[in-house]
């Protein structure tokens, strides 16, 4: 990270940017836990995700620009997320940042930046407890 004056920058900037979130959402979409909660046109959904993640990693603050003060959980209350889904979403990042070329280091920093806010969102507790 010392060569770096952000996470932004080490993940490769605006293109770097794109191409991670290009490859997060085919793998949101095709989990099971996940994929029912996000529309089917996700064109959309990653246009954000690519402004929020510059500004989040410390790039320019594109998101706030164009919506205003990111409000990221209450952004999410809407959707049940569950600790498992929480796990999920950070486990499909995971996997999207290893097919890249980013240093393994700066891929583990990424997540672990990530980790807060993906813990913080969650809002439903676990629908996995033992049937009576
Ligand atoms: C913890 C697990 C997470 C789940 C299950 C989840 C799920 C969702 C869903 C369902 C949407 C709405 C899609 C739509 O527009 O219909 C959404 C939007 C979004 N999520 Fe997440 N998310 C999670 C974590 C995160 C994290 C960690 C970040 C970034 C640090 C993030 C950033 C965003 C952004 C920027 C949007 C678009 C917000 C907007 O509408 O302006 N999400 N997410």
């Amino acid at each position: 990270m010392s060569n770096y004056d952000s996470l932004y920058e080490a993940l490769g900037e605006a293109e770097g940017i794109r191409d991670l979130v290009g490859r997060f959402y085919p793998k949101v979409q095709a989990h099971p836990l996940l994929a029912p909660l996000f529309p089917e046109d996700i064109i959309p959904v990653m246009e954000k995700q690519i402004l929020f993640l510059t500004q989040f990693l410390g790039g320019p603050p594109l998101y706030s620009d164009e919506y205003g003060h990111p409000m990221m959980r209450a952004r999410h209350l809407p959707f049940p997320i569950t600790p498992e889904r929480a796990e999920a979403w950070l486990d499909c990042m995971t996997r999207a940042l290893a097919e890249t070329s980013v240093p393994g280091p700066l891929q583990k920093l990424t997540i672990e930046r990530l980790s807060g806010p993906a813990n913080h969102f969650v809002n439903t507790v676990s629908d996995n407890s033992p049937s009576l």
